[in-house]
């Protein structure tokens, strides 16, 4: 056994923090594990709890191999806490803290802030499993099904991740926030979840795919900020979390790809060169281009809401106190203090759209929110070679910044997708060209028809180039309990 990465599978919780010799923590977590469980038959995954799941399970932190496979009910999932291995004199790298020694507790003076990450954070991961709730009995394919499930069970074990924190390093109040992250709902009227978008729907699986695409990779930037945080436990415990996202935004990726490509393919093959001949391509029962653009506005839109406010002093305040760093902080070349020095921060003035300076310091969720953009591109480039391989002119775009938002600068006004102003009446009556309507939601849900033999798959979605754990093409990844 090695100390460093395993993992302790003898208790109710695998865990490598110790819970053993940690009686105050371990008690308190086995406590609130009946009402997760109960949560989870409740909120998580519709209809599929019996059925057998090829799934992965963290038995380790090494980086080189660290899961095992094999076929779990989901309630009986082994949800654990794994933090990544400690680094001997790690220093807090950033604010007015730098190069001090990283806090194994949390410091006095920034508890109330550090717990408000921790919850925030918390909360979108048991939200999207409520959001997702209702897909397996859609899935286009057991692949795809078996796929859904793992990001469902790790968006669970992230709850438990940010829990544990909670337990073991905010005594009460700490209780009383992992108790309410099982009380509040998606989309519920009275106790809805903390962020907008983790009240939205996922009404089909390109909703699906475009989530896990978009809103995953804001957990990535999120996790990815957190990860630097001088409180070490936080960064620890974040730093794993990220090799499962890995896996959730592969998903979105591929997932998108592979319904792009086969619309592509569907064209190319019934000799249809016009993308926006949109009653032609739909006949083909795969789902026209124009409409996966407006599915990509309206999430990408969603998820920038997520960055919050272009100019804030919370962030300001979070990286000041060391508890919230930039994207790959480490990697970044100036003084780590940014007490002087300014970011380009898009504005609205007078009705129009500028770039201004602000202290770099206040535009800490620009430049977050500006990595993230440059991330989610990189696919959007992927998938638009899948549809020039069939030689279909048609170009997927990520909308303006300022296209339907509700939080921040653009909140206040009605920008297109390439940014212009439009006055209110124009935006509404343009509105179904942008963002998906309710005949294009109609139209989606009707293909929303399960296949479930091994290795078929749904005709508006071509088949992975590869399976998952290399299984071949027509592997069970799941027993479906009858
Ligand atoms: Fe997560
Ligand atoms: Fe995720």
């Amino acid at each position: 056994m090695n100390e460093l990465f395993d993992v302790d599978y003898d208790g109710l919780i695998p865990n490598n923090v110790a819970l053993n010799s940690d009686e105050r923590v371990k008690r308190a977590l086995e406590k609130w594990h009946p009402g997760y469980i109960s949560w989870w038959h409740d909120m998580g995954p519709q209809g599929f709890q019996e059925s057998l799941v090829y799934l992965r399970t963290a038995v380790s932190v090494d980086p080189k191999g660290w899961a095992k496979f094999d076929y779990v009910r989901m309630p009986e999932y082994r949800w654990g806490i794994l933090l990544a291995p400690q680094v001997q004199e790690r220093q807090v790298n950033f604010g007015a803290h730098k190069g001090e020694k990283a806090w194994q507790e949390v410091p006095g003076e920034y508890r109330a802030m550090l717990r408000r990450l921790i919850v925030i954070q918390g909360d979108t991961e048991p939200a999207s499993v409520e959001q997702q709730r209702h897909l397996g009995k859609t899935a286009p394919s057991l692949y795809d099904m078996r796929n859904l499930f793992q990001v469902n069970v790790e968006e669970g074990r992230h709850l438990w991740a940010m829990v544990y924190l909670l337990h073991k390093y905010f005594g009460a109040d700490g209780r009383d926030e992992a108790d309410q992250l099982l009380q509040r709902r998606s989309g519920d009227a009275d106790t809805p979840r903390m962020l907008g978008a983790f009240n939205e729907k996922t009404p089909d699986w390109l909703s699906f795919f475009m989530f896990t695409y978009f809103t995953d990779r804001d957990g990535k930037m999120q996790l990815e900020a957190l990860a630097q945080s001088g409180f070490d436990p936080l960064s620890r415990t974040t730093r794993f979390m990220l090799t499962e996202e890995a896996h959730h935004m592969f998903v979105g990726e591929t997932g998108v790809g592979r319904i792009v490509e086969r619309t592509a393919q569907a064209m190319k093959e019934a000799g249809i060169e016009d993308p926006h001949d949109i009653a032609a391509v739909r006949k083909l029962g795969v789902i026209d281009l124009p409409t996966i653009q407006k599915k990509m506005n309206l999430h990408f839109s969603l998820t920038l809401d997520l960055f919050g406010n272009e100019i804030s002093t919370n962030a300001a305040n979070a990286y000041h106190a060391g508890m919230k760093g930039r994207f790959r902080e480490e990697r970044i070349k100036d003084d780590h203090k940014l007490e002087s020095g300014t970011y380009p921060v898009l504005r609205l003035v007078d009705g129009k759209i500028v770039s201004e300076d602000v202290a770099a310091l206040s535009g800490l969720n620009m430049r977050l929110r500006d990595d993230y953009v440059a991330d989610a591109a990189i696919g959007v480039g992927r998938w638009n070679q899948g549809i020039a391989k069939y030689g279909i002119e048609f170009e997927l775009k990520l909308p303006h910044v300022a296209f339907h938002r509700h939080i921040g600068e653009f909140s206040r006004t009605n920008a297109d997708v390439d940014g212009n102003i439009l006055p209110p009446a124009e935006w509404t009556k343009r509105r179904t060209e942008m963002l998906p309507s309710s005949a294009d939601r109609d139209f989606i849900e009707s293909l929303m028809q399960p296949e479930s033999t091994p290795g078929q798959f749904a005709g508006w979605i071509a088949p992975p180039k590869t399976g998952i754990d290399n299984k071949p093409g027509d592997f069970e990844y799941v027993k479906i309990a009858t």
